[in-house]
């Protein structure tokens, strides 16, 4: 009997999601005679029953197309805001992929998502995900959709800095995405010729920072570019982050509430901190400063041809997968291959940057900071 399947988009937008779904689509219809549903807006989409069928019109003409055609939502199935109250709609979405008789779903997401869908899988709705953020810190798999895309884009908003900031003898400390990993940073950084790279994974010191600078000014350069990924911190706030985790662990009662309010307000004096970094630069240096933050531009526009293959492979390997009954799966890009990763090696893990990166060791040999 033809089998149907749902498609989903979830967690935040990525160039490459529309070449990823016209992947599922088309080959879900072409090669095995499948029916296809697009869920709107993420997980919502399937609690609320609102969907699209997928069908050849949909699918034409989304390849080179941002964004998701589907919507997308960063809501968890065992945690959705249904009138301001956090209920757990689970049974609700299982019941309505049990109507519609979908015999998969296909999540497409970044780290929240494969850990939702692991849940959605061990509660019996057979699915697999796949691997995109613009982030590239999903684990297990070497690469993400949009990562090279954002990654282009972040490259050439350096290159750009650079000419500004060598007319003005400037320091510009540009601020790149990535949530906690430094991924998109440091391939910008390198890629775009940055002085200093400060990522998440390598806490920095500022008194480095600004003898990196220095140098660079004794020898002649009057401007720098700093490269900075939104999750990266100083040094004695890594201390102090780390020894607040730990009494929030060890303790109860009163100690642990102090700790956990000692953490809240950690976490939000340091809400502005690249620029409270282009402050301390310019006070300890001289020069003067700016501050560029690249947002939600390095998740828009046109997907990279990278991104559209990783995509489209992935999703076909998807429906593929389908066919031969596997579940609770990510199927991911594994050294020039396509393979299943079971969603429980997945599921709440994060792919951080080895500090033995070859990147990061080319950018030490090149004399690039890492404000350690
Ligand atoms: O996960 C992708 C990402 O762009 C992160 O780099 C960033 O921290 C976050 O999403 C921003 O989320 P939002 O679009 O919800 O503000």
């Amino acid at each position: 009997m033809a089998q149907s399947i749902g498609v989903l988009t979830a967690g935040g937008d990525s160039p490459g999601l529309n070449a990823a779904i016209r992947a599922i689509g088309k080959s879900a219809i072409r090669s095995h005679d499948m029916t296809v549903l697009g869920f709107l807006d993420g997980f919502r989409g399937l609690m609320q029953n609102r969907y699209v069928r997928l069908d050849g019109d949909r699918l034409s003409g989304i390849l080179t197309v941002g964004g998701t055609i589907l919507g997308t939502g960063r809501d968890k199935p065992h945690k959705m805001d249904v009138g301001g109250e956090a209920m757990d709609m689970t049974g609700v979405m299982l019941e309505n992929a049990a109507a519609l008789g979908l015999d998969a779903l296909v999540a497409i997401g970044g780290g929240g998502t494969q850990k939702n869908a692991h849940r959605l899988a061990g509660r019996g709705l057979p699915i697999i995900t796949l691997p995109k953020t613009i982030d590239n810190d999903v684990w297990g798999t070497d690469a993400t959709i949009g990562f090279d895309t954002a990654l282009a884009i972040a490259t050439e908003a350096v290159d750009r800095l650079h000419s500004t900031a060598h007319s003005h003898h400037r320091i510009i400390v540009v601020e790149i995405m990535g949530h906690n990993a430094g991924w998109l940073t440091l391939g910008a950084g390198l890629a775009g010729g940055a002085d200093v790279i400060l990522i998440p994974e390598i806490p920095y010191d500022l008194d480095r920072v600004v003898e990196s600078i220095m140098d660079r000014r004794s020898a002649g350069s009057t401007f720098s570019i700093v490269a900075i990924a939104e999750g990266s911190r100083p040094m004695e706030y890594r201390r102090r982050q780390q020894e607040l985790r730990a009494v929030i662990q060890a303790a109860d009662g009163e100690q642990r509430d102090e700790a956990r309010g000692a953490l809240a307000a950690l976490r939000a004096g340091a809400a502005d901190h690249t620029t409270a970094l282009r402050r301390s630069l310019e006070e300890r240096t001289g020069l003067e400063a700016r501050v560029t933050i690249l947002g939600h531009v390095q998740r828009g526009g046109a997907p990279s041809a990278n991104d559209r293959n990783l995509a489209t492979t992935l999703g076909t390997e998807a429906t593929r997968l389908i066919t031969s009954g596997a579940t609770d799966v990510m199927v991911a890009a594994r050294a020039g291959s396509l393979v299943p990763v079971p969603l429980s090696d997945v599921a709440g893990k994060r792919k951080i940057v080895p500090l033995d990166h070859p990147w990061i060791d080319s950018a030490r040999c090149l004399g690039i900071s890492f404000g350690d």
